[in-house]
């Protein structure tokens, strides 16, 4: 599969404006400042396509990047504790009716931040997929900011953590210096090929 020739699509803020369900689906999700943007961007090897920002809370919409096999899809964070109460119930919903439409999707990239465990929203959102049966890999992003000893600490703390998911992946990965980009490219590949 060609990474390198993506192009933004569209951008949905309600439910109503989603666009048909066609083509395969990968899913981008995570907390607020994840670094999801950051993955897509390292993902497709562009700079900005996916908008980045040290700001959290700036992705509020889901926004869509064709692929000629896929879409990739980025999803607004959630946890994000300074957006108001109506905007959070706009991205719950939104989020909510993107996943819970029946649409062709085919791999959710559950992104968490290595240096931490995953927060209550993280554990509640892998719940929500275990439950709605979505397959999903984790990407523990930021592996860049962690030494060699934490990051053998955080490996064997996620093992236990989720010794009852024994069938998913945990990918280390990095926007930074690219480790685990090869690694998630191939598993999309496999979903959209396969
Ligand atoms: P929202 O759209 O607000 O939900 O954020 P997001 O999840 O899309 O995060 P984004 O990609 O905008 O990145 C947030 C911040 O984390 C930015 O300052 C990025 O430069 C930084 N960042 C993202 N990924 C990495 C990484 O792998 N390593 C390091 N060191 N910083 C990263
Ligand atoms: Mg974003």
């Amino acid at each position: 599969m060609n990474f390198q020739n993506a192009a933004f699509e569209s951008a949905s803020g309600r439910v109503e404006q989603l666009p048909p369900s066609s083509v395969p689906e990968i899913v981008f999700s995570g907390r607020s400042n994840v670094g999801k943007s950051s993955l897509i961007n390292k993902l497709l090897n562009r700079k900005s396509l996916a908008r980045v920002s040290a700001k959290p809370g700036k992705t509020g919409t889901v926004n869509f990047y064709r692929l000629p096999e896929c879409r990739l899809v980025d999803l607004p964070g959630y946890g994000y504790a300074k957006v108001s109460a109506s905007e959070k119930l706009r991205w719950a919903e939104l989020v909510e009716g993107y996943l819970n439409a029946g649409r062709n999707i085919r791999l959710v990239v559950q992104i968490v931040d290595f240096r931490h465990m995953p927060t209550q929203d993280d554990l509640h959102m892998i719940d929500f997929l275990v439950q709605a049966g979505l397959p999903f890999l984790i990407a523990a992003t930021k592996s860049d900011k962690l030494n060699k000893t934490q990051r053998t600490q955080q490996l064997d703390a996620y093992c236990t953590l989720f010794e009852e998911l024994p069938d998913t992946l945990l990918i280390p990965f990095s926007a930074v210096n690219g480790e685990g980009v090869e690694e998630i490219r191939r598993q999309i590949e496999l979903v959209c090929m396969g």
